[in-house]
């Protein structure tokens, strides 16, 4: 089942309450971006904004940490409502403490690389991992193009999924819209993430369910 995930970081926050029910009625996730400036070169948002997210959500919040030392604030994020935790295998010495203090908070635990990153350097926690996710942008900023290489990138992860006889869902992240989804899906990956194409668009709606296909 492919899941969409609209990015919240392109949501209009003067009015985020109609944009949170647009994601309740017509979306599965709500992908929450967290950045600190430091692993990122960006600022966003935080618990404020979580808490204030999940306090009409109805679908899961899937927080994706671009943050140094992950391990810090992992407890408040799943504390805040997040369902889903995802973050970067580089920010953090040791990734699978990490998936296991997600994992221990009660929450499913996700790993991401950026597209500078060999895919292969998620193989050694792909056991300890509830899903995994691959950046089709450089993370920091929405509105960026969309990297080709990820078809690849998407397909080789998913082999290796499967060779290590594991079960579990492929996230792509930036510069997702309508008219790479499809290919995506083909490739492999099962949760699509959305900012701008999704937000910026005049019905919402219409292009989750065009990513749909
Ligand atoms: C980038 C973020 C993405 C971003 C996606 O650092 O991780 O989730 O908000 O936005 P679009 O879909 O506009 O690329
Ligand atoms: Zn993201």
């Amino acid at each position: 089942m492919i899941q969409i995930a609209p990015s919240m970081l392109a949501a209009d926050f003067l009015h985020l309450e109609k944009d949170v029910r647009m994601v309740n009625e017509h979306a599965d996730l709500f992908h929450l971006d967290i950045m600190d400036g430091v692993f990122v070169p960006n600022l966003s948002y935080g618990f404020p904004i979580v808490e204030a997210i999940a306090k009409i959500a109805t679908r899961p919040l899937d927080t994706h940490l671009m943050i140094v030392e992950p391990e810090k604030y992992v407890d408040r994020f799943i504390k805040a409502g997040s369902a889903m935790v995802s973050f970067h295998v580089n920010a953090t010495k040791d990734p699978d403490a990490v998936l296991t203090q997600i994992r221990n908070g009660g929450a499913r635990a996700g790993l991401v690389i950026n597209p500078d990153l060999p895919v292969e350097s998620l193989f050694p926690y792909l056991k300890n991992c509830d899903f995994v996710m691959l950046m089709s942008v450089f993370a920091g900023f929405g509105g960026q193009k969309f990297i080709e290489e990820t078809y690849d990138r998407v397909r080789a992860l998913k082999a290796e999924i499967i060779a290590q006889g594991l079960d579990i869902p492929i996230e792509v992240d930036g510069g997702v819209s309508a008219s790479n989804a499809a290919a995506l899906v083909q490739a492999g990956a099962e949760i699509l993430v959305a900012g701008s194409a999704v937000f910026k668009a005049e019905d919402p709606s219409a292009v989750i369910a065009a990513m749909r296909g």
